[in-house]
């Protein structure tokens, strides 16, 4: 049986949520925004920060492939379910659940370029620095985690425990 170690409670997790939320609310004030999910991680984190907001926003989904039922990261990136809203000349807010090497996030940054959005900003619940590759400025960070491998709120071991409603370091 894995041991879990308590990394964010489920009350420290909704205040992190929601001062993310007050900040962006004031950010894009009279400003309309697309926020781009990163499934399946964030589903649950934009899910619980779009209502929080107090601006309109318009919401849509992509979704990468970089683990299969390891730890380990391949290094091979895919996008496997592509942007339905238009984003062009938009201004857009991407939310990750974590930004662990950057890999990912650095591959979808391009694939947005692409279509020539007017701003695309970052949003992230966990900023895990320990193995970070490729540097950004994350404009909206919940909170810094060092290292482990978090599951929980979203965070999938396997596909198991993205049920969770608080974050653990799993200890296989
Ligand atoms: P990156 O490309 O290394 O930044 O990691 C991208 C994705 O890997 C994240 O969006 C997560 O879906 C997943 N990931 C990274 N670290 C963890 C973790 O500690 N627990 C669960 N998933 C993780
Ligand atoms: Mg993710």
């Amino acid at each position: 049986m894995p041991d879990f170690n308590p990394v964010l409670s489920k009350e420290e997790i909704e205040k992190a949520v929601a001062e993310l939320a007050q900040q962006i609310s004031i950010d894009y004030h009279n400003r309309e925004v697309v926020i781009i999910g990163v499934l399946k991680g964030a589903f649950i984190f934009l899910a619980d920060l779009v209502r929080y907001l107090s601006i309109p926003v318009q919401i849509d989904f992509v979704r990468l492939s970089s683990y299969g039922c390891n730890t380990e990261t391949s290094g091979s990136i895919c996008l496997t379910k592509e942007l339905e809203i238009d984003i062009t000349g938009r201004e857009v807010l991407v939310v990750e659940d974590i930004i662990d090497t950057g890999l990912s996030l650095e591959f979808l940054l391009e694939h947005l370029k692409s279509k020539e959005p007017k701003s695309v900003r970052l949003c992230t619940l966990i900023d895990k620095r320990e193995r970070r590759d490729r540097q950004f400025i994350i404009d909206y960070v919940g909170r810094i985690v060092e290292q482990g491998f978090l599951v929980g709120y979203g965070l999938d071991y396997a596909e198991q425990y993205r049920h969770l409603p608080a974050i653990y370091d799993l200890k296989l």
